[in-house]
């Protein structure tokens, strides 16, 4: 892999949150964990929603001791019982929300053929189903408070189709048409929602997919990934996008789907 291109240096965060209350969903790890810190940084009390107890509860630990204001609850966020309920404890906390970061999801690497009904389940729930309730219960709030940011993570594959990902690729598809479907019906109200769809990044989800790909025949080496997109995304990466789209420095970007890829979208 090419070693010139490098992550950008890091941009000042502080105070770009300030006064804003955000639910991070898949909190605990790989890019949700590093939003976490990059809007806590940028002066957001963050909600952390996942069911990583061990890691989450770190990492609130870790974002206190620094001074910032973080909450880990642990929350399935495919229950709609359980995110009302965790979505009370932040309202109980800090008052209403004014931005979500809907992340939480995972992937299945499987032929379309050998894929079963209950792979499809479980994956619309993790990343489909989780993302609907999650955003129903927050727009409900949020045109009451006057409006917010949600972003939600969709993936290349959003719109992309990938062998041996098909699953993933509806419910990547389906959480964008989530988002552009909330800023076409809520913008009046002040509601802004995007996606942002990276390529392959550096996390659990990312490397497991990479070692589940080539297991299965398809070959993502370092001059593979190099191909499509330079290299492999950092978390922070993905984190720096979805809080830009989350600040009023975007107060006019709503319902896009942003590309966190290297180009590898537009490439082809
Ligand atoms: N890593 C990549 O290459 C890549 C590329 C494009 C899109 N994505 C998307 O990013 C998200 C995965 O994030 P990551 O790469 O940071 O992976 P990750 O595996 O490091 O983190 C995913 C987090 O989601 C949490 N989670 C899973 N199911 C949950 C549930 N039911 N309720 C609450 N939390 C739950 C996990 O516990 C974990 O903390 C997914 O939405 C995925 O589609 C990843």
């Amino acid at each position: 892999m090419k070693d010139d291109i490098t992550p950008k240096a890091k941009v000042p965060l502080a105070g770009r949150l300030a006064g804003k209350t955000a639910i991070i969903t898949g909190g605990a790890n790989g890019m949700g964990r590093a939003a976490v810190q990059m809007f806590a940084e940028a002066g957001a009390k963050v909600a952390v929603f996942d069911i990583a107890t061990d890691a989450g509860r770190a990492l609130e630990t870790e974002q206190k001791g620094l001074g910032r204001e973080v909450m880990f609850i642990e929350a399935d966020v495919t229950r709609s019982d359980t995110v009302r309920a965790a979505l009370a404890q932040v309202n109980a906390a800090w008052g209403p929300v004014d931005t979500l970061f809907s992340h939480a999801g995972t992937i299945i690497v499987k032929p379309l053929h050998d894929s079963t009904d209950e792979d499809y389940d479980r994956l619309m729930a993790i990343n489909v189903r989780s993302s609907f309730i999650v955003c129903r219960e927050v727009v409900a709030q949020m045109r009451r408070n006057g409006g917010g940011s949600i972003v939600i993570t969709s993936s290349i594959g959003g719109e992309k189709g990938f062998a041996l990902e098909s699953i993933y690729c509806m419910t990547k598809g389906a959480v964008l048409q989530l988002a552009r479907s909330i800023a076409a019906e809520y913008r009046d109200e002040g509601i802004r929602a995007n996606a942002v769809c990276p390529g392959f990044v550096k996390t659990a989800h990312g490397l497991r997919e990479i070692d589940e790909l080539d297991g299965l025949g398809q070959s993502w080496s370092d001059s593979s990934l190099n191909a499509v997109q330079g290299r492999l995304c950092e978390p922070e990466e993905v984190a720096a996008a979805a809080l830009w789209l989350s600040t009023d420095e975007a107060s006019f970007v709503n319902g896009t789907a942003l590309y966190v890829d290297n180009g590898w979208y537009a490439k082809g």
